[in-house]
């Protein structure tokens, strides 16, 4: 599949839709057809691709439900969005637990009772370089428990939700690590390697009743995970941290270029996609 997203720095963007050229940096307030009032539930929405996908969508009129452990960011998350005069609200939330997915779904129903669009981005990476016979079994679970299960418990918690939706989209954050290329975590590779096999599942499941489910396959963005993957990886191979922190800063891929794509396939406009979506 190809995907041609055009960029023209800052934050304009244009992607084509219908034939037609729109949104060109209309800000609040504006024209925000594709987005307009679709609300949307960010799971690991407190920073790195989730956090710039939050405030995109924002920007284009959805209304977000940021899910995170992490409080103190994802709140200043939620409020530099509301600042800016979107609406977003931060909910803590470890998707490794169901009655914690169970009330992110609620929180979408009681502040803007509905629910569109539902984007997991919640991820954690341990165990890097690590053999298998050293991967402490702990270690191996909690990886799976967030990147796998947690994925599992967040559409489980709001498909009763979305069922109920026009046009109902599910957008799950894999890697091209653990499906095209080997992860540096074994725990890792095989939790985006399960996501993969969910992804494909569960659009099969979907697609009769109108939910569209894409899966994000990126390589490299410049996130505190992938800094500190690499910070950590040249630590253990006796390399200098920090040159390796310089490098994956200055070679890593923008966040929000991710995030586009995310606002993208949220919309209305991305209807016609279907399945996983490899990125550079
Ligand atoms: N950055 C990359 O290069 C890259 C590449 C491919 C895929 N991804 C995937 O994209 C997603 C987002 O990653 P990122 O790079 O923005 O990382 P990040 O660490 O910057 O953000 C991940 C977020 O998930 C949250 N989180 C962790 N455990 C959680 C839990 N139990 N419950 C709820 N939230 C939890 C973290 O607090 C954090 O806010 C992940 O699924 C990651 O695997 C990232």
């Amino acid at each position: 599949m190809t995907f041609d997203l055009v960029v023209q720095g800052g934050p304009v963007v244009e992607w084509m839709g219908r034939g037609r050229r729109r949104n060109q940096n209309k800000g609040f307030g504006g024209n925000h057809m594709e987005l307009e009032d679709r609300v949307v539930i960010i799971t690991g929405g407190a920073r790195g691709i989730g956090a710039a996908a939050a405030q995109t969508i924002a920007t284009k009129g959805g209304r977000v439900v940021l899910g995170d452990i992490l409080e103190k960011e994802g709140e200043a998350t939620a409020a530099a969005i509301r600042a800016a005069g979107g609406k977003a609200v931060f909910v803590r939330t470890d998707v490794s637990k169901e009655a914690e997915c169970a009330r992110l779904a609620a929180a979408a129903i009681e502040h803007y009772a509905k629910l569109d669009v539902v984007i997991c981005s919640a991820g954690i990476l341990e165990g890097s370089m690590l053999q298998a016979e050293a991967l402490d079994e702990a270690t191996f679970e909690r990886v799976l428990g967030v990147n796998l299960k947690g994925m599992f418990l967040t559409v489980k918690s709001a498909l009763p939700h979305l069922r109920k939706a026009e046009k109902g989209v599910v957008l799950l954050l894999g890697s091209q690590f653990g499906t095209k290329l080997p992860s540096s975590s074994l725990a890792y590779g095989a939790s985006k390697g399960g996501v993969h096999g969910f992804a494909m599942t569960l659009e099969a499941q979907l697609a009769p009743h109108g939910i569209r489910v894409n899966e994000i396959c990126s390589l490299s963005i410049r996130t505190p995970m992938r800094i500190e993957n690499l910070v950590n990886q040249a630590r253990l191979a006796g390399r200098d941290p920090e040159k390796a922190r310089a490098e994956v800063t200055k070679e890593a891929g923008d966040p929000q270029v991710l995030a586009l794509l995310l606002a993208f396939l949220a919309s209305t406009d991305g209807d016609f996609v279907r399945g996983t979506i490899y990125t550079r």
